[in-house]
């Protein structure tokens, strides 16, 4: 098989707090193949952008305490911040959570869209340019002339697809999208992410995709991984993860999921995650697990594989699977 795009190995993240170290991140793996689309998802708090924006080094009052990051074969978490900055738009690109907020609100799109290549050494003449960003625009079904407004000028949904014009600029090898269409009324979400789903199959690019809406996701990737406490507790394909789900944390996640069928009242997931200051000991999730049992209290499951591609890290498993 070839290399994968990106291979995260052990990643650990922790933010400094000032009650010590606060451990967002832990002992995180995973790796994407090239065009592949892979979805995180998990409760608010559970990791997700520390994960992203350790992989883009933008991690901010926090660092990467212990982990490789392989992208494309060269481990980012070792090289220098020059390099660093050469990698970003260019190999792999964010569009941060609330991306439309980070647009700069005095700045005319073209301009920021400019700035991208500009930082990049991509010298052209103006008129190539201006060319470059009316097809960026126009790519994402935006017209060509958006180039000419400020961020004001644009509707949430606009916005958003420029974030992911900026995104695609330098044609990266892998997109990093964090809730990109979070902020954005159920129509125009899947417009955004129906648009940001063409481009990266025009790019061959491989996409991590975070949400919370499980369902809209499962529309959008192959292979999904679930986040509780700063742990990747499952990873498998959508379907599988859907059908016959190995943790009782991705389980309660699906059956929160609201439907036509089910009426009755939306069923949360009670209690409370665990602080990152002070982790319980075994299993992070026993304390609101429902078939917890002595050993999940002392003893940290390990990732274990079920069927070929489909991991949990559970020590009744296959009790659930039996369910
Ligand atoms: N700059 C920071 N300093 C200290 N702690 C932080 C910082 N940023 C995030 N955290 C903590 O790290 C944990 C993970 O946060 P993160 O933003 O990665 O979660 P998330 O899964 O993206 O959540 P959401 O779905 O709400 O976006 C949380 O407990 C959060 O409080
Ligand atoms: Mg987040």
């Amino acid at each position: 098989m070839s290399q994968p795009v990106l291979d995260v190995r052990d990643l650990i993240v922790e933010y400094k707090t000032p009650k010590g170290p606060a451990r967002a991140v832990n002992e995180v793996s995973f790796s994407l193949r090239a065009g592949e689309r892979f979805g995180l998802v998990g409760e608010s708090g559970s990791g997700k952008s520390t994960t992203v924006l350790a992989l883009m080094r933008m991690l901010r009052g926090g660092r990467i305490a212990a982990g490789e990051i392989r992208l494309n074969g060269v481990d980012l978490a070792q090289i220098s911040e020059p390099a660093m900055r050469r990698v970003r738009f260019a190999e792999m690109s964010l569009v941060p959570q609330g991306a439309m907020s980070s647009l700069n609100p005095v700045l005319r799109i073209g301009d920021q869209m400019a700035d991208i290549f500009e930082d990049h050494g991509v010298r052209r003449s103006a008129v190539e340019r201006e060319g470059r960003i009316e097809r960026l625009l126009e790519q994402v079904g935006l017209p060509g002339t958006v180039r000419w407004r400020f961020p004001h000028e644009l509707s949430g949904g606009m916005k958003q697809r420029v974030c992911i014009a900026m995104s695609i600029a330098l044609r990266p090898s892998l997109i990093l999208a964090d809730e990109p269409t979070s902020a954005l009324d159920v129509v125009v979400q899947k417009q955004v992410l129906g648009t940001l789903s063409r481009v990266q199959r025009e790019l061959g690019a491989a996409i991590i995709l975070i949400g919370h809406d499980m369902a809209l996701m499962a529309h959008f990737v192959s292979r999904i991984g679930v986040m509780y406490a700063g742990r990747l507790v499952e990873t498998g394909p959508v379907r599988k993860v859907f059908a016959a789900p190995r943790h009782p944390y991705t389980k309660m996640l699906i059956e929160a999921l609201p439907s036509f069928e089910k009426t009755a009242a939306f069923k949360g997931i009670p209690g409370v995650g665990p602080s990152l200051l002070d982790p319980l000991p075994g299993c992070p999730f026993h304390n609101r697990c429902p078939m917890a049992i002595e050993r999940c209290r002392t003893d940290p499951p390990a990732f274990r594989t079920g069927s070929e591609d489909h991991h949990a890290a559970c020590h009744r498993t296959e009790e659930l699977a039996d369910a």
